[in-house]
């Protein structure tokens, strides 16, 4: 017993060493502890002198404390300097510098932001900027969802919320983890819920609240409770079929974990409709004036503490790439490249997929990238982002209307300076133009074109947007609307607010990595050596002028075999083949929407094989003929692939690796050629009723798994709109019934579609 006491004391003082220590290994100094009910600093600066010799340990104690106090508050201001760097990359503190605005009394609103493509993430910032503004005592910080786990929801104030919806109605791959941790404990109605659902729900503000078991929550959302005000705006686009859903799931989750209602309706936005966005955002302002200033008990910001004991890169690095792999196998995926840090891949080669044998043509091609030794892996299913660059002849037609040098510099938005020509390389879109670029040019044309724009914004909102606005810009890029109103002699810098940046173009992969093993490596790998993909390049006229699409001549005309294309993965956990190989698959695939069923093909059957003659794109696995271990393993198994293009000879996509897998049995393939007859288009929709009787029986009793790739808008809708008109026929159901089934399929992930509206 004697011993108890010196030996407890003695294993505290090696945990407490092993704590600092700890700490310092990391590169950071011991984390202040805010939360945690006992410090080591603490600890050790006084509890340790109660003991023996108390007065003369007192007096060391006092000064060890005293020590202890300085280092800390010394440590706090390098922090908080630090912490300010750091915060700058992982949250952003608007609109000026936050130690300025944050302290007691002040309002804490975290504005999250879940984005795909950017566009939330500009909506966050604007709504941060303007509660800043206008709303009293308010100290908003803006912080992508990626980054949640350093959150304290409970501690917030207010939670504004910006989401965008991806794939086919999913939160953006960023939002991933964040959705999973809030849904722990939740009804599962409310993760699943379809969108006309949510829809009537988002209207309804008084609804009553889902369920949410706090002993089952996540630990971080068990403290929230109705004390803790959420509001959410969701971003999405009409052309899809869940319109919105990402942030109405979210609305659903913050109203089962506070128990309460949004401050306001949530918004929900199509496409970039500013007006809708700042109507929303004057609502929230509205609401806020109204709202108590609840007064937090301690001016530290718990956000400020918990960042700074993660390197921004580190932080980018874990939270990104543990929201991406979610539900892949950690292990394989060992190298995270992102658009902004992307890997830049040489193209390894590149071909033709399409005749052109007259004007309008189809022409798509298919391209590899080499991976070297990047360790960059992917899966069946996943896109590739490609950073495109403008087209030089654009660029320097800019830089004559501008009357700019090329290599003048320009500041970017984040401080950045480089060269006007890098900039309008690489950094701007010069076609898909902001409606407000002309509110701006109005002031200062001279007054006949001063007339024509008054003519043009006529009925514009105050964002510039009105259909004929629209329609005005879709005709036109950067240089055509500079002639238009060549009075207003603009600079570059005039016009840099108004340019959007240009972003990354995705490309379904078209490889599957197991087929592009590079057996010839000195050490062999399991990672793939390339990477394919299948873009239907884009060249349109408008105005009497030939247009180009930026990505895709890009990488169809202007890189040469051997040049560089920064590229990165981008995961799509929704768009999977079944685990097993026995499964049946059935694929839907028009046009380059056949992109990933190559890859598919190429997982379940091996490399196509080709007659001797013909040329398979990868070496085979297996065995030297190409018909692999793998698919003699799966070649039970059934894969449908339902394909369709105008012609058969002139844009049947990857039309000897099709044939090929057909005759060695390993594929139904069933085409659709919809300008082949003079009288009438089929498509694909058309063949599926065709094999009506068949595609349910393989649905239903063989529980077959049904994909669908390629255009939103119409294609995806008709060809929905044929599988319940054949669930209807054939498994004699109503058209309820038929829909309820439809969502049974969706529900056990058998109905996946990977689509996108141009
Ligand atoms: C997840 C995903 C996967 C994708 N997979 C593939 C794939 O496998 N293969 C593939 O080819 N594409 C795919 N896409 C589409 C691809 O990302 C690009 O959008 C497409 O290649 C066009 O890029 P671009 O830069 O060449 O065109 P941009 O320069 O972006 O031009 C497109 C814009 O041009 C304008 N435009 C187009 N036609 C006209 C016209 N007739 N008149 C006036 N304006 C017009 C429109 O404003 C349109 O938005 C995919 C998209 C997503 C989101
Ligand atoms: N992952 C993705 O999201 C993804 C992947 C790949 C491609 N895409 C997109 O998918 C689209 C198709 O690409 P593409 O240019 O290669 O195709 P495309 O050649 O324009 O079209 C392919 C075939 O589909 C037919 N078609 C047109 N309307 C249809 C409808 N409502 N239902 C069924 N078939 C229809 C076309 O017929 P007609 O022209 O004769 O009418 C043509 O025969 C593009 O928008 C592309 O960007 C998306
Ligand atoms: C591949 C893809 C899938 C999409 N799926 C949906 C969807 O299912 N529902 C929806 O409302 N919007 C959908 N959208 C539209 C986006 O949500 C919308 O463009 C949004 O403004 C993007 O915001 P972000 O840049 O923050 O991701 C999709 C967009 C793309 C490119």
């Amino acid at each position: 017993m004697g011993l108890a006491l010196p030996v407890a004391l003695a294993l505290l003082l090696v945990w407490a060493l092993v704590v600092v220590s700890r700490g310092r290994k990391n590169g950071s100094p011991p984390a202040e502890s805010h939360s945690a009910p006992f410090s080591v600093w603490g600890w050790l600066a006084g509890n340790v002198s109660k003991n023996e010799n108390e007065r003369a340990r007192g007096v060391e104690a006092e000064a060890r404390a005293k020590l202890a106090m300085e280092q800390r508050s010394a440590r706090r201001m390098k922090q908080t300097s630090r912490g300010q760097r750091v915060l700058k990359e992982a949250l952003e503190f608007c609109p000026h510098d936050y130690s300025d605005t944050h302290g007691e009394g002040t309002r804490r609103v975290l504005v999250l932001y879940g984005t795909e493509y950017g566009f939330s993430k500009e909506v966050a910032r604007k709504i941060a900027e303007t509660l800043a503004e206008r709303v009293a005592d308010c100290a908003p910080r803006v912080l992508s969802t990626a980054f949640f786990n350093v959150l304290e929801p409970a501690r917030e104030n207010v939670i504004v919320m910006a989401c965008s919806t991806t794939g086919d109605g999913v939160v953006p791959n960023d939002a991933r983890d964040l959705h999973e941790a809030m849904s722990a404990g939740v009804e599962e109605e409310v993760i699943a819920m379809p969108s006309e659902a949510a829809e009537k729900m988002a209207d309804d503000t008084q609804s009553a609240a889902p369920r949410c078991d706090k002993h089952q929550a996540n630990p971080l959302f068990k403290g929230m409770s109705e004390q803790n005000k959420f509001a959410v705006i969701a971003l999405g686009d009409r052309a899809y079929a869940h319109y919105c859903r990402g942030g109405l799931v979210f609305e659903r989750l913050f109203r089962a974990h506070t128990s309460s209602s949004p401050l306001v309706s949530t918004g929900m936005i199509n496409q970039e409709d500013w007006s809708a966005i700042d109507a929303w955002i004057d609502s929230l302002v509205c609401a806020l004036d109204k709202e108590p200033v609840l007064r937090q008990g301690d001016d530290d910001d718990y956000l400020l503490s918990s960042v700074l004991e993660l390197d921004s890169s580190s932080t980018a690095k874990t939270s990104v790439s543990k929201s991406a792999f979610a539900n892949d196998n950690p292990a394989e995926l060992a190298v995270n490249y992102t658009r902004s840090r992307p890997y830049i891949a040489a193209v390894a080669e590149r071909r033709m997929l399409t005749k052109v044998l007259e004007h309008g043509d189809k022409e798509t091609v298919h391209i590899e990238f080499d991976l070297g030794n990047s360790g960059l892996d992917y899966r069946c299913g996943d896109a590739v982002g490609v950073l495109p660059a403008n087209c030089p002849d654009i660029v320097t037609d800019l830089l004559v209307e501008l009357a700019a040098n090329s290599h003048d510099t320009i500041q970017m938005r984040n401080g950045e300076e480089m060269s006007v020509q890098e900039a309008l390389t690489f950094h701007f879109d010069l076609k898909n133009l902001k409606p407000d670029l002309l509110l701006f040019i109005r002031t200062r044309v001279n007054s006949t074109q001063r007339a024509l724009l008054d003519d043009l914004l006529d009925g514009a909102d105050p964002h510039g947007k009105s259909e004929k606005v629209l329609s005005y810009l879709h005709e036109r890029e950067i240089g055509d609307v500079l002639a238009d109103f060549s009075s207003a002699n603009l600079q570059l810098g005039d016009l840099v607010p108004y340019l959007k940046p240009l972003l990354p173009r995705y490309y379904s992969i078209s490889s599957a990595p197991r087929a592009a093993l590079d057996h010839s490596a000195a050490i062999p790998t399991q990672l793939p050596a390339r990477l394919a993909a299948t873009v239907a390049v884009l060249k349109y006229e408008t105005l009497g002028r030939q247009r180009k699409g930026v990505a895709t001549t890009f990488l169809a005309d202007r890189v040469q075999v051997g040049g560089k294309v920064p590229i990165f993965v981008s995961r799509n956990m929704d768009f999977r083949l079944p685990a097993s190989p026995s499964v049946p698959v059935i694929m839907i695939g028009p046009g380059t929407g056949v992109a990933p069923f190559r890859a598919f093909l190429q997982e379940r059957l091996g490399p196509a094989p080709l007659a001797p003659q013909g040329k398979s794109v990868f070496g085979a696995y297996g065995s030297e003929n190409g018909a692999s271990e793998s698919s003699s393993a799966t070649i039970q198994a059934s894969n449908w692939l339902f394909f369709g293009c105008r012609h058969e000879a002139r844009d049947f996509l990857y039309a000897d690796e099709l044939l090929a897998y057909e005759r060695s049995g390993g594929l139904r393939l069933v085409t659709a050629f919809s300008r082949d007859q003079a009288d009438r288009k089929v498509y694909v929709q058309d063949r599926l009723k065709e094999h009506g009787l068949a595609l349910w029986k393989e649905i239903d009793t063989g529980r077959a798994h049904v994909y669908v790739c390629g255009d939103a808008g119409k294609m995806a809708a008709d060809v929905h709109t044929a599988l319940l008109d054949i669930f209807k026929q054939h498994g004699e159901m109503s058209q309820v019934g038929a829909e309820m089934y439809m969502a049974g399929l969706e529900k056990e992930h058998r109905y996946q579609r990977d689509v996108w509206a141009s």
